[in-house]
């Protein structure tokens, strides 16, 4: 998957980017290498550089947010869940996210009605073997979306 190289496509920098989920920060330090001015944040830091909020509690809207591998962790119903991320975009900004897609263990529901009546910037299915956090090696199925946000 490659947040950066989609958002800088379709979206160039100089934007406001929440990465949501951000973990060590690495895509977010991908996404301000490529221009964009990024806040970070995540329920359980690992960095300096993310802060320790919950997307629950967090209040900030911005040009796009980018959500990679968080939509399936959070407590809502998938729809519920894209709302939330949706409601820190900016009209007329983009959400880019990936969802667990079917056959994979970790897939719950497909986005396509809540993608319905929006516009779908970019969609690919992507799968691949590789190794799990535990390192055992696993197929993996995972959707990749850039929306943009009415
Ligand atoms: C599978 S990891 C993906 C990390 C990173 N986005 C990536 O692509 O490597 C999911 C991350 O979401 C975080 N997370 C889970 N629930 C969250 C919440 N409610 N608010 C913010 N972050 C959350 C987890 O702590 C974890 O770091």
């Amino acid at each position: 998957m490659k947040a950066t190289t989609i958002l800088k496509k379709y979206f160039p920098p100089p934007a406001t980017v929440l990465d949501a989920g951000a973990r060590d920060g690495s895509t977010s330090e991908r996404l301000r290498a490529a221009g964009y001015n990024v806040t970070s944040i995540d329920i359980e830091s690992k960095s300096p550089d993310v802060i320790e909020v919950p997307i629950e509690e967090y209040e900030g809207v911005h040009d796009a947010v980018v959500a990679r591998l968080l939509v399936h962790q959070l407590k809502g119903s998938l729809s519920e869940n894209l709302d939330l991320l949706a409601s820190h975009v900016r009209s007329g900004g983009v959400l880019y996210f990936t969802n667990f897609g079917e056959g994979d263990s970790w897939f719950k529901e497909s986005a396509d009605a809540w993608l319905k009546d929006r516009k779908v910037l970019y969609k690919e299915l992507h799968v691949h073997t590789r190794p799990t956090y535990a390192g055992d090696m696993k197929e993996w199925k995972v959707w990749e979306y850039l929306v943009e946000i009415k």
